[in-house]
């Protein structure tokens, strides 16, 4: 299958529950050892542009460097110029735009900033030529039944803070650190905007990881820019970062944020009236992001997200005796205290939501899963043995959502109570 060429931060791992092998999503960023791109990612990237049969061949799409980047000042951690994959629409799609925004974690400090450069996330030096378009992005009916036909972009992400970092907090020494995630959402938006975005009739805005937390900071901005007759909706995939304490007990993700918003002033990115109200990093938190956002959302998160698990609920450090090695890896080996402490994880998800819920516009899917990004890999949106709830995968969903045929607030039984759950396990790692 065509997965096993997609790029860089997946590696070899075997589905727990089917047991085949197939890439997927991994991120390797761990926030607080930043991950170390071997050499061997761009060994995998390189197979990339290697001649591949034309069956597959469209499925392919090239790298866009943004045009007008030097001009505008929009530029990755490292001064290169940002870019973006674009698929054109046809037919019925024709006016029709999905975005989706790359994850992989944020960067907080000027170290770890300084090793992001030299990635693929920091700079489009090394970025690969062609990624491959699946779920959310697959032009295949059959994989993608609603958006297949639309335009398409994939955003790449190369600024370290969700597209929301702004210049004036770049260090004035010699430390080359480009803040400008602000400026690469604008001068991207211009420039899908002069190639037939101006035109759309309807649009969904989508992101992983980081990149949900990037189409929750910039939902609204896109419905300003696009004509008031169009639809407008988002979709953040495992976006929603819980303002929650670790196991010792401290704000290990609130400081992280701290940091982040610090380093990359990120606080102008941010909507005014909360930023008046509480801390500057609050307010990146999806919880505080979605009292303010207009346009309708839709949250794809699993209760059970293995990155928030591994780094903001019990963080490798915090675990120095290995007491949660096994249950991090694989939540089939928690034991009864564990999960006890991961129900109490998915409650306050649950409760960040109450109020999001009550939104007749807004729509979610939160599945019992161990996962994190599942809309841009046909395994998980869309295929016979996709994660379901009440029978419909995260594909059709989102679809009854965005089109109005059904509301959609689909909340899981805990843990482990649906066998559809395509669980991550990372003790087959390597
Ligand atoms: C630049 O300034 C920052 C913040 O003041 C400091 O941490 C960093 O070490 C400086 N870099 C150099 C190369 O002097
Ligand atoms: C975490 O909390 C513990 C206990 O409250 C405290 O002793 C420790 O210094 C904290 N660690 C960090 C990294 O803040
Ligand atoms: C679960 O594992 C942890 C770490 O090994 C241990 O401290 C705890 O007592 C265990 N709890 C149960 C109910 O077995």
């Amino acid at each position: 299958m065509a997965n096993h060429r997609l790029r860089a931060l997946f590696w070899w791992i075997r589905w727990s529950k089917k047991e085949w092998a197939i890439a997927t999503v991994g991120f390797t960023l761990t926030i607080f050892a930043l991950s170390f791109i071997s050499s061997s990612w761009r060994d995998e990237d390189s197979k990339i542009s290697q001649p591949f049969d034309f069956n597959s061949a469209s499925d392919f799409v090239g790298l866009t460097l943004l045009h007008n980047a030097k001009d505008r000042g929009a530029f990755c951690l490292d001064g290169s110029v940002p870019g973006y994959h674009f698929q054109k629409g046809y037919g019925s799609g024709s006016d029709n735009w999905v975005l989706h925004i790359e994850g992989g974690g944020w960067c907080n400090t000027i170290a770890s900033c300084s090793l992001r450069k030299n990635t693929a996330l920091g700079s489009s030096k090394y970025m690969e030529r062609l990624v491959h378009f699946s779920g959310i992005l697959s032009r295949d009916p059959s994989q993608n039944p609603d958006f297949f036909n639309w335009n398409k972009v994939k955003i790449r992400y190369c600024d370290g803070a969700s597209l929301a970092g702004n210049p004036e907090s770049e260090l004035k020494n010699e430390t080359k650190l480009f803040f400008r995630g602000h400026i690469i959402w604008e001068s991207l938006m211009d420039e899908l905007l002069s190639i037939g975005m101006s035109k759309t009739r309807q649009a969904l805005l989508s992101g992983c990881s980081a990149g949900g937390l990037a189409t929750l900071i910039h939902c609204d901005d896109l419905k300003k820019l696009l004509p008031e007759t169009a639809t407008v909706k988002c979709l953040a995939d495992a976006g929603f970062f819980l303002d929650e304490k670790d196991i010792l007990g401290n704000h290990t993700m609130r400081s992280f944020y701290h940091d982040v918003v610090l380093l990359q002033g990120v606080a102008k990115s941010l909507h005014k009236d909360c930023v008046a109200r509480m801390e500057q990093s609050e307010c990146l938190f999806p919880q505080q992001l979605i009292r303010n956002i207009q346009t309708p959302v839709f949250l794809v998160n699993p209760a059970y997200d293995f990155w928030q698990i591994q780094n903001v609920l019990v963080p490798h450090a915090l675990d120095s005796r290995g007491y949660w090695k096994n249950c991090r890896l694989n939540i089939h080996n928690c034991n009864q205290s564990q999960l006890k402490i991961l129900q109490g994880f998915r409650n306050s998800l649950l409760r960040a939501l109450s109020e999001f819920q009550n939104n007749k516009e807004n729509g979610m899917f939160i599945n019992s899963c161990f996962s994190h990004c599942q809309t841009w890999m046909a395994e998980t949106w869309h295929s016979p043995n996709a994660p379901r709830i009440d029978s419909k995968t995260i594909a059709e969903s989102v679809g009854d959502w965005y089109f109005n045929r059904k509301v959609t607030k689909k909340i899981d039984c805990p843990y482990p109570c649906n066998p559809t759950c395509v669980h991550m396990d990372f003790t087959t790692r390597g």
